[in-house]
C-alpha cells in the first residue's frame, strides 16, 4: 500500500515515514522545506536503509500538486502534515495560516478527489479544546479558537467532515497533545528555525548554551506546583499512531466516515516536572527563572486516550524520561554537526 505524506521532511512527518517504511508501506513524500531541510531525507535513508521517494511540492500550488499526484497512480491514502504551526506567528500573520493550512488542505482534498484517493489522516491538535477539564476526551466541546492557528485546525476538521458527507472520503483526524523527543538514532528530531516557541526545544537549547536562560511562564497557576500542566507525548508514539490509523482505514474498521482520536499519554506534567525530569535524566543543571504568565496559556490539559486504544489498538510506549533523553541526544547531535561545519 502506497502512502503520500505531505510535510514529510518535518518533525512528525519524518518520524512517521520511518515507522511506515518499517511496517512495509510504500511512501512518497512531499514538502516545500518552509520549516525543514532537505538533509532530513538523507537521515531517513540512513535510518531506514531505503531511498525515500520525494518531490519538492508546495501544497498551495494546486496545479503542481494535482499533476504530481497524477504521476502517482497507486497512492491509496494521504497523511497530511504540511502546515504552519507557530501560534504566535499566526496572530501576526493570520492570512498566511488560513492560506497554507486551510487553503492547502482544500487543495490536497481536491487533488485526492480528482485522483480517486479515498483515505486521509489529518494532523489536528489539542488546541481545538482550548481550556477544557482534563482528562479531555474527543466529545469535549470545541470553543471559539484562541488563535488563527487553532482556528485553522477547527476549520480543517469541519472541511474534512463536510467532504466525508458529500463524497466517499474516509478521514481519521488525530488531535496531538504536546509532541516531544526524537528518534533513538538522534538522526532526526525537531528542528525549530529561530527561537523555539515550545518548551522542550527551549530547554535543550538552553542546556546546550544556545539560549541563556529558560523562563518558566508563571508559577501562580492553580496546580500543585503553580506551573501549567500539559500532556507531553513522544514523537515516535505519535508516528506509530499514524501507522495504526492507516491500518484501521485499510481494514475498513472505521465506524464513521469521519473519525477523530486524541493522541496523548493520558498523563499531565507541569513545566517544573518536565525541567526536573530533564535534569535527572541528563545530569545537566538547567538555568531557568520564573517569569510572568504567557498570554493565552491554558492552565492544564491532558488527554483521555481510551478511544485510540479501543479502536486503533494504539497506546504509548515511551515515558517522559525517554522523551527528555532523546530530545537531549538530538540537541547534542545537532550541536556536534554545527561544530563540524
Ligand atoms: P513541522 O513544521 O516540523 O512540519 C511541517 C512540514 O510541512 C515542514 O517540513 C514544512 O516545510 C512543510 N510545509 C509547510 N507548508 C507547506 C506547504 N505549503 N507545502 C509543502 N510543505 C509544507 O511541524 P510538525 O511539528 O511536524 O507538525 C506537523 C503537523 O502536525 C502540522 O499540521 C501541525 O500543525 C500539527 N501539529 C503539530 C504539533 C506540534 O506541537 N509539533 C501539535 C499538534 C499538531
Ligand atoms: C508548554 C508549557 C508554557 C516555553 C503549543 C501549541 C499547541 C500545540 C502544542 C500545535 C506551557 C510553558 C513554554 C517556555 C515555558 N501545537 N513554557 N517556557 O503552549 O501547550 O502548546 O504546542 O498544534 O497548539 O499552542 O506548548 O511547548 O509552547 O508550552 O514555561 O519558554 O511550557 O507556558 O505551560 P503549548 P508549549
Amino acid at each position: 500500500m502506497k502512502i503520500l505524506v505531505t510535510g514529510g521532511a518535518g518533525y512528525i512527518g519524518s518520524h512517521t515515514i520511518v515507522e511506515l517504511l518499517k511496517e512495509g508501506y510504500d511512501v512518497v513524500a512531499i514538502d516545500n522545506f518552509d520549516n525543514s531541510y532537505p538533509s532530513v531525507l538523507e537521515s531517513l535513508k540512513t535510518i531506514t536503509g531505503k531511498e525515500i521517494e520525494f518531490a519538492e511540492v508546495d501544497i498551495r500550488d494546486k496545479a503542481a500538486l494535482k499533476s504530481f499526484i497524477k504521476l502517482q497512480p497507486n497512492i491509496e491514502a494521504v497523511i497530511h502534515f504540511a502546515a504552519n504551526k507557530a501560534v504566535g506567528e499566526s496572530m501576526a500573520l493570520p492570512l498566511k495560516y488560513y492560506e497554507n493550512n486551510v487553503g492547502g488542505t482544500v487543495n490536497v482534498l481536491e487533488a485526492m478527489q480528482e485522483a480517486g484517493i479515498k483515505n486521509i489522516v489529518f494532523s489536528s491538535s489539542c488546541t481545538v479544546y482550548g481550556e477544557a477539564t482534563p482528562p479531555v476526551d474527543e466529545n469535549a466541546p470545541i470553543p471559539v479558537a484562541q488563535s488563527p492557528y487553532g482556528n485553522t485546525k477547527q476549520i480543517c476538521e469541519e472541511v474534512l467532515r463536510d467532504q466525508c458527507y458529500a463524497t466517499d472520503l474516509k478521514v481519521v483526524a488525530l488531535r496531538y497533545f504536546n509532541p516531544v523527543g526524537a528518534h533513538e538514532t538522534a538522526l532526526i528530531g525537531e528542528l525549530p528555525i529561530g527561537v523555539p516557541n515550545n518548551l522542550v526545544p527551549f530547554i535543550t537549547q538552553t542546556a546546550i548554551g544556545k539560549r541563556e536562560v529558560l523562563t518558566v511562564y508563571g508559577d501562580d497557576y492553580p496546580t500543585p506546583d503553580g506551573t501549567c500542566i500539559r500532556d507531553y507525548i513522544h514523537v515516535v508514539d505519535i508516528a506509530k499512531a499514524h501507522v495504526s490509523a492507516i491500518a484501521f482505514m485499510a481494514q475498513g474498521k472505521n465506524k464513521e466516515a469521519y473519525s477523530v482520536f486524541n493522541l496523548g499519554t493520558g498523563q499531565g506534567n507541569s513545566v517544573l516536572e518536565v525541567i526536573h525530569s530533564f535534569e535527572a535524566v541528563t545530569g545537566v543543571k538547567l538555568n531557568y527563572k520564573i517569569g510572568p504568565r504567557r498570554p493565552g496559556d491554558v492552565v492544564q490539559v491532558y488527554a483521555s486516550c481510551e478511544k485510540a486504544l479501543a479502536e486503533l489498538g494504539w497506546k504509548t510506549e515511551f515515558d517522559l524520561a525517554e522523551s527528555m533523553r532523546s530530545a537531549w541526544a538530538w540537541e547534542v547531535a545537532l550541536s556536534k554537526k554545527a561544530g563540524s561545519n
